[in-house]
């Protein structure tokens, strides 16, 4: 496995890639991550994993500074799955001036939801995904479905720049219990971690009682009190249809139930699709 830090020798690691398949993370990796790694080793010739903390998504008062950076483990797990390349810029190497150049996704896909709670988010997840894409030059890259919006932005960002690359994605990992797996979750206590479940246990609830017809908004409602009841903060905890993350029109089309929320300082998210 080459480990490279400049977009230089990334080019020449990947010379003579027909298929670069492409998995990009902010490191501090888990079995979700590697998932996507082996997801993209079936669908390429090449392997690239980029490990890179985006300064740009992060509002000021994020754990920018304190996200986990965990280089060497995490290029220990990138090799084990069988990683070809790992991208590993400084913020020098992928931003040497201020990116004055964005990508500004659609304000009724990514001002919605997660982008309603983190203004901007989606703004800098495409920027820097749009200036991976140019780095690696993937043909295909793996996204997981843990942040199901941030699939979503992306694929809409590929296919109005018409970008050569196919967008597949990797379903979610989760724990024995049913927490998904992310790398947020080392921030939980112990206790937090017990509780963390409930996030997917009262997605999976909602998804259940919108099948049997009871009624969205109810079934929202009841689900935010839920998680009020036992502690939580909840953001939002909503239903929607799967093309384009409004509200469904009606009980035939694709749905997923979606939520955010905080546990103490930590902040969840997780989606159920039915
Ligand atoms: O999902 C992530 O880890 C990040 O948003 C991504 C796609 C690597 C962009 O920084």
């Amino acid at each position: 496995m080459k480990i490279v830090h400049s977009i230089a020798d990334l080019r020449g690691a990947l010379a003579g890639a027909r298929k670069p398949a492409f998995v990009p993370t902010m490191g501090n990796l888990h079995d979700g991550h590697l998932a996507l790694v082996q997801r993209a080793r079936e669908l390429g010739d090449v392997t690239v994993a980029s490990i890179f903390v985006n300064r740009l998504q992060f509002l000021p008062h994020e754990d920018f500074d304190s996200y986990p950076r965990t280089f060497d483990a995490d290029c220990e797990q990138l090799r084990a799955a069988g990683s070809d390349i790992v991208f590993a810029p400084n913020e020098n190497a992928l931003y040497p001036e201020p990116q004055a150049y964005k990508v500004y996704p659609p304000t009724a896909l990514a001002d919605i939801l997660e982008g309603e709670f983190r203004p901007g988010f989606f703004t800098g997840v495409c920027t820097v995904v749009m200036k991976l894409f140019a780095c690696v030059q993937p043909r295909v890259a793996v996204f997981g479905k843990k942040d199901y919006q941030q699939l979503m932005v992306i694929r809409g960002m590929v296919r109005q720049f018409a970008l050569p690359i196919e967008i597949v994605a990797g379903e979610t990992q989760r724990a024995a219990d049913g927490l998904a797996l992310s790398s947020r979750n080392g921030y939980l206590s112990g206790t937090e971690r017990d509780e963390a479940v409930h996030l997917s246990r009262v997605l999976a609830a909602m998804a259940a009682q919108v099948r049997t017809g009871e009624s969205i908004p109810d079934v929202e409602n009841a689900a935010m009190e839920t998680l009020r009841s036992r502690g939580w903060q909840p953001e939002y905890m909503t239903v929607r249809r799967r093309s384009d993350l409004r509200a469904p029109m009606d009980a035939a089309e694709p749905r997923v139930a979606l939520g955010a929320a905080r546990l103490g300082t930590k902040r969840l998210i997780d989606n159920v699709e039915f």
